[in-house]
């Protein structure tokens, strides 16, 4: 594999699953693939689970790591090109990067949407110059527009607590769950409904993880829904065949999971309104009644979460709660994606 960046890339997702289930029960498996080999983070912007889980990941697989954070310790980076540079940028990008990838075997890149200008932004234009300029194989720690490693680490986490018609066949985890046809069913023997609901905020967030996750969940069997106020509809290449549905209430009904997120306007129904906070609606919370709506739905949330903007303490520490395995999973995931870079180098 040669980037990261969309579900496509990681080919057939139920010989994914099985990686993961495979390196979660060894996790050193394949430390010989990256002995003498350097992965290059690249942090434009601020982590706590993808810094840890893909070091962690990586440390897994027997690679050196250097971590470099552009705006803590580097070099002011410019990246647009033309500009004259006589501001506190020091450095371009276009220098910057190909020396980066003299340093490493494969590169992870952190860089965020401005939110400023969504033609740059869904461009993906800081990580397409990574692809072009390092020479080296470049995967997504979260852009401008999408979260893979996230996506791949919900995969997962839908697949080891998905409802099972029989109890008995819980216990067995991801192996005895994906022997039963992954993402196929749900606890009464249908689909799994997955709910993917937009939810307040006090900062405009990207749409990196909801775009990723409509895409992964696309790609995956299950009846997807989103649901969100109007205006805040996501692009189109991301929603695929999802239902949008605009009442909350409607589309929380029977779900097995309820994945939150905030996002700011993605400008698509709106141009002018990209990126800004177009709704503060604080019914969108998700709380207890909300989740009294659903099929005993799990509740996902990628983290860091904002408690009793996006979801009440009640939620979030409730036995319904799979935050923290679901955060876990960002090591699995990164692993399943780092070995298969390793093998094609
Ligand atoms: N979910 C996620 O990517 O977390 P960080 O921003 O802390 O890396």
């Amino acid at each position: 594999m040669k980037s990261f960046i969309n579900v496509e890339d990681l080919g057939d997702l139920k010989q994914a699953l099985a990686e993961a289930q495979e390196i979660k029960q060894d996790r050193y498996k394949y430390q010989h693939l990256g002995k003498n080999k350097t992965l290059m983070m690249i942090f434009f912007n601020n982590s706590l689970r993808t810094r840890l889980s893909t070091q962690k990941a990586a440390m897994n697989l027997g690679m050196n790591v250097i971590v470099l954070d552009v705006n803590a310790g580097a070099w002011k980076l410019e990246t647009e090109r033309g500009v004259i540079m006589n501001s506190d940028k020091s450095e371009h990008l276009l220098e910057a990067i190909p020396v980066m990838g003299c340093y490493c075997d494969i590169i992870g890149v952190r860089s965020f949407a401005g939110l400023k200008d969504r033609e740059y932004d869904y461009a993906e234009t800081v990580l397409n110059q990574f692809i072009k300029y390092s020479g080296k194989p470049v995967f997504a720690m979260e852009t401008a527009t999408v979260h893979p490693l996230q996506a791949f680490a919900d995969l997962i986490t839908i697949e080891e607590y998905r409802p099972t018609p029989v109890p008995s066949q819980r216990e067995g985890g991801i192996c005895d769950a994906m022997n039963h046809s992954p993402l196929l069913s749900g606890g009464a023997g249908g689909r799994l409904k997955v709910v993917l609901t937009w939810a307040p905020h006090c900062r405009a967030l990207p749409q990196a993880v909801p775009n990723s996750f409509a895409q992964w969940m696309n790609a995956a069997d299950v009846d997807f829904v989103i649901t969100h106020p109007k205006g805040y509809e996501l692009d189109p290449m991301f929603v695929g065949n999802a239902r949008v549905e605009y009442d909350q209430k409607k589309a929380f009904e029977g779900a097995d999971f309820i994945y939150a997120k905030n996002w700011s306007n993605p400008g698509v129904t709106s141009p002018a309104d990209y990126g800004k906070i177009t709704c503060e609606d604080m019914s969108w919370m998700v709380d207890t009644e909300h989740m009294s709506w659903t099929n005993n739905a799990k509740f996902m949330h990628c983290l860091p979460v904002r408690r009793n903007l996006i979801v009440t303490d009640d939620v979030i520490e409730s036995e319904n709660s799979i935050v923290i395995p679901e955060a876990a999973n960002r090591e699995i995931s990164c692993s399943v994606v780092l070995k298969r870079m390793l093998e094609a180098l």
